[in-house]
């Protein structure tokens, strides 16, 4: 099997963008099946730093065939905004880029929902990054959506667009007392955006089926994190869509079995932005450490990441829904220093041993780690380059925590640049 699915083992944010970069090489299409602006994938190449949202981390590799398959959800000014910032940059976006005509796309009343939704007081708080991709994926399953094949058609487009936005103004007021939207400047602009991103529009499934029958070979790039994922993460406190492999199906067309290996992205401690249990969390000095020297700040929204030890017994639980064949761990360097590191081998819930993790947050709230501690070591890892060059602290911390997931750890990552990694 020539393809791949790279997929997040924690909350997002593992370097899944820096991994999807230094194997894009070895594959013809670089595909994103889900998630949305909310994403923020890091490239360094070169020292200068690339932060994509909607598009897909190939775009940075000339020669890739980019991509953003009918799962993504697309915000049209901030999709321009992003290809406009790279072109200028000097990166090439041009027949190397095709957007599904299923994707749906998000619009000003998604995002103005979200807020609301957030500053709802009868509501949980999740904590998003204020996209309006919730609200997005509801009006997809609602049947109410606007796709980007809409945007072919602009009388049909203005069309749903115009119905759309007053059915959301009665909700606004209804619901939240809200002031209403106006659709004429919003059509207006959005006629714009449908002008300038209809090049790039198509039938990604038939592009995808004839690439597959062609021998191509296709990277699939997850946004979020397996335990975000609306079926299987820290439910309420998650995305709205399937940030596990299984989302690569539905969200391009290509059938499960052609997905091929999937390598799992785990950093060497956790992390999370926004509401929900973290049960590794450190609230202490060695949480702020991690934070300061992993530069844990959103790539999307700049908000301070939570930061925890590793959690085996989470990451146990995403290794198997993702069916992962293989672990890239990032960010080993930032534990250099530490005294110990520790890592939740099982938790404890009600006086008794939890192995398996639980469905509700209500009850992970309440589940207490089990920690197994390691000595750390002292030395820079951002030279290393062979499993070798590792001390042997951070060798046999690599080594336990493949065993305690029982897959092995293909690369090791020592730096956010293209080629600070061990491979082994
Ligand atoms: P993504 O959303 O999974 O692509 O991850 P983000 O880009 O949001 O966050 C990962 C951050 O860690 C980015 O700033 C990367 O440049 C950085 N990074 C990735 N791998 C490493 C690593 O091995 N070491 C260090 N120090 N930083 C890394
Ligand atoms: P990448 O792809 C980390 C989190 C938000 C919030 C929850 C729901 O960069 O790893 P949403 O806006 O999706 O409705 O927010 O999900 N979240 C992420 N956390 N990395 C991401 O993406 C995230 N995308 C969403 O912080 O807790
Ligand atoms: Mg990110």
């Amino acid at each position: 099997m020539n393809n791949l699915c790279i997929v997040g083992l924690q909350w997002g944010d593992e370097g899944k963008g820096k991994i999807v970069d230094a194997v894009a090489n070895d594959f013809d299409l670089v595909v994103r099946y889900q998630g949305g602006s909310n994403a923020g994938h890091t490239v360094v190449i070169n020292g200068q730093k690339f932060i994509l949202h909607l598009l897909p981390s190939g775009i940075l590799r000339p020669g890739k065939l980019c991509v953003i398959a009918n799962g993504v959800v697309v915000d049209p000014p901030l999709l321009l905004q992003e290809m406009d910032e790279l072109i200028r940059r000097g990166v090439k976006i041009a027949d190397n880029l095709a957007i599904s005509d299923r994707a749906h796309l998000v619009l000003p009343y998604h995002k103005e929902l979200d807020k609301l939704q957030e500053a709802d007081p009868h509501r949980n708080k999740i904590g998003t990054t204020g996209r309006g991709i919730g609200p997005c994926y509801v009006d997809k399953a609602a049947r109410t959506g606007i796709r980007a094949g809409d945007m072919l058609d602009p009388a049909m487009f203005e069309r749903k667009l115009r119905a759309n936005i007053e059915q959301k103004n009665r909700l606004f007021d209804l619901l939240y007392r809200a002031p209403a939207i106006s659709a004429d400047p919003i059509v207006k602009e959005y006629l714009g955006y449908a002008e300038r991103l209809r090049p790039r529009i198509c039938d990604t499934v038939a592009l995808l089926t004839d690439a597959q029958a062609q021998g191509k070979r296709i990277l699939f790039e997850g946004a979020q994190g397996a335990l975000l994922d609306v079926d299987f993460g820290t439910y309420p406190y998650i995305t709205s869509s399937s940030a596990s492999s299984g989302g690569v199906a539905t969200g391009t067309g290509v059938p499960p079995k052609t997905i091929g290996r999937v390598l799992g992205i785990m950093k060497a401690y956790t992390t999370r932005v926004g509401e929900g249990p973290f049960p590794t969390e450190l609230n202490d000095d060695t949480g702020r450490q991690l934070r300061e020297r992993g530069s844990e700040f959103g790539a999307t929204t700049g908000r301070p990441r939570r930061c925890g030890w590793c959690d085996v017994v989470a990451t146990r639980h995403t290794v198997a829904i993702c069916g992962v064949d293989s672990i890239a761990m990032t960010k080993l360097d930032v534990l250099s220093g530490l005294e110990t590191i520790s890592v939740a081998t099982e938790y404890r819930y009600n006086g008794a041993d939890l192995a398996r993790f639980p469905a509700g947050a209500e009850i992970l709230a309440k589940c207490r780690p089990v920690y197994r501690t390691f000595a750390g070591w002292k030395e820079d890892l951002s030279k290393c380059r062979t499993f070798s060059d590792l001390p042997s602290n951070a060798r046999a911390y690599v080594t336990a925590l493949e065993e305690m997931l029982g897959v092995p750890v293909e690369s090791i990552s020592v730096g956010s640049g293209r080629d600070d990694c061990v491979r082994r």
